[in-house]
């Protein structure tokens, strides 16, 4: 599975971002601000991982979001396909952002030591991923005590527009797909939105032991954003 969405990934690699604001009709920059608002934990340095970067768009919110409120951040920005990741590079570049190191990895197997960031963002990815318990618990494992987790993806919308939803997902957005770029991985990622769980994602990261977990709905439950923090280590009293 994680070979072909790597492929599919290098297939739409460089229409990923048109192709994000032509589906979310531009709605994909305000849901990323909004993650990156909830990433602000209340300490003045943070280090941040951001799992599945892609083409880094998350990862940037992050940083202008930081500059914004007085924080010095540090983004790792880590995906495991490559074509994506030159394309990051790219952007940071040409914005001048200094502070977002992109980095080849695996999302279940970061390769990171135990306790290394302040918080985990990730956007849009959750659905790709094999494990999503192996995933909640290695986000467990890298973050430090009272860390959180920013999680943001797209999910089956919870209104009476359904019908709506359904035909813009299935009918309007495979077709811009087969018309400019890959049919199939169009219908690929559409079907996945629409098979989404949002709950049994829910019972993953509470059963991990993530304490407050919560999820905001975004635009009629078309977006959500899920964050939790990891409880800080009780001391033993003597
Ligand atoms: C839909 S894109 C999201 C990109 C970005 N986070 C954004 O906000 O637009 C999903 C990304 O997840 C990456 N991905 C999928 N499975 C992965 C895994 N197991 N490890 C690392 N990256 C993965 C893909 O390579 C792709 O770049």
């Amino acid at each position: 599975m994680s070979q072909e969405i790597k492929s599919m990934f290098s297939r739409i690699a460089h229409h990923y971002d048109k192709m994000n604001r032509i589906m979310s009709l531009g709605i994909d920059t305000l849901w990323r601000k909004r993650a990156a608002k909830e990433s602000m934990l209340d300490r003045d340095t943070l280090q941040v991982l951001d799992i599945a970067t892609g083409t880094g768009d998350l990862a940037i919110e992050v940083c202008k979001e930081a500059e914004k409120e007085g924080k010095d951040v540090h983004v790792h920005a880590l995906d495991f396909n490559e074509d994506m990741l030159k394309l990051a590079k790219k952007k940071l570049k040409k914005m001048s952002i200094r502070n977002v190191e992109v980095i080849s990895g695996d999302a279940l197997k970061t390769g990171f030591k135990e306790r290394s960031f302040d918080v985990i963002t990730s956007g849009f990815a959750l659905r790709n991923f094999d494990d999503l318990g192996t995933f909640i618990m290695e986000t467990k494992r890298v973050l430090k005590p009272g860390g959180k987790i920013v999680l943001l993806d797209v999910a089956r919308p919870e209104t009476k527009l359904l019908k709506f939803f359904q035909l813009y997902y299935f009918k309007i957005i495979p077709a811009l797909g087969a018309r400019y770029y890959n049919e199939d991985a169009y219908t690929y990622l559409v079907s996945s939105i629409w098979k989404f769980d949002k709950e049994r994602l829910m019972k993953i990261v509470k059963d991990a032991g993530f304490r407050d977990p919560k999820i905001t709905n975004l635009t009629l439950g078309a977006a959500f954003v899920l964050t939790a923090t990891k409880p800080n280590v009780k001391r033993k009293s003597n």
